[in-house]
């Protein structure tokens, strides 16, 4: 009798509702839309964050690479009640963030990407995804964690999180930290932004195309290489394999 283990390695996602779209105004005078991406739109997300797996600084290499292999998770079906929003200016992908359902009363953060800097997108893109959890869904609590140190700052001191280092985390297994509907109540006024309905012209425009972004995070340059490579004076090999590297997230 033939097997079917596609059936059996596919796990079945729980039936929740979307992620309403809504839209706000940045401090450079830019709207941002943040809405639910689908699985469809997976290639054209991995083809952005594939780049940023090369970046060091303030661990987007380490966050990149997860987001990566979580996009991928969910694509083939290989992550259970997964989501993804993305955040984006002018139909431009500004970020990404995921997470998913531990159970009917309980989320688990996944991450947040922030492909523009220094406008707070990363933190209202935050807010969407534990507005999702506790407004929409109605879970109870989220559990959250920080790679960086800026993360750290956005989620556990912003929101003030309660500990519950108890529970491992999903991410590496490291203590959570928890933001529960009480947390995020006292939060809303002054971290939870955006307007509904989004004009129908800019849900459009954000639905139409995925576009790459403006001005990502790119790495440092590396001006010390040279003096450190005691056979290659120029820092050549350096610079040869920072291309190579680039061309191989350009065909990612
Ligand atoms: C954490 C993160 C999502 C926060 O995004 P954000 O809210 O849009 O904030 P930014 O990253 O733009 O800015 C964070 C701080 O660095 C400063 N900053 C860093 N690089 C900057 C740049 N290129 N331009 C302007 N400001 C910059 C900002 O001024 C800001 O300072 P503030 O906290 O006093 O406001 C984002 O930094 C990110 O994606 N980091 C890499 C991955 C990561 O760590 N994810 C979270 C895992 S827990």
């Amino acid at each position: 009798m033939a097997v079917d283990l596609e059936k059996i390695l596919r796990p079945v996602d729980h039936p929740y509702p979307p992620y309403p779209a809504k839209y706000m105004t940045l401090a450079s005078g830019e709207t941002l839309v943040i809405r639910q991406a689908t699985r469809d739109e997976v290639p054209t997300l991995l083809k952005h964050v594939a780049p940023l797996v090369f970046v060091e600084r303030d661990y987007y290499d380490l966050v990149a690479a997860r987001v990566y292999a979580e996009l991928l998770g969910w694509y083939h079906y290989r992550m259970q009640d997964e989501y993804v929003l993305v955040a984006q200016i002018d139909g431009e992908l500004a970020a990404i963030v995921n997470g998913r359902s531990v159970t009917g009363k309980q989320g688990m953060s996944l991450h947040t990407l922030a492909m523009r800097r220094g406008l707070r997108i990363g933190a209202h893109a935050f807010a969407a995804k534990m507005e999702y959890h506790i407004d929409i869904l109605g879970q109870d609590e989220v559990l959250v964690v920080a790679e960086s140190p800026i993360g750290f700052r956005r989620w556990m001191i912003e929101y003030q999180l309660e500990e519950r280092f108890d529970t491992p985390h999903e991410l590496g297994g490291v203590p959570s930290y928890a933001l529960t509907k009480e947390l995020f109540d006292r939060a809303r006024s002054k971290l939870v932004v955006g307007r509904r309905p989004v004009p129908e012209d800019l849900l459009a425009k954000a639905h139409e195309a995925i576009l790459p972004p403006s001005d990502p995070p790119t790495p440092p340059a590396d001006l010390l290489a040279a003096t450190r490579a005691k056979y290659d004076l120029t820092g050549t090999a350096l610079i040869l394999q920072r291309w190579a590297q680039d061309r191989s997230a350009d065909d990612a």
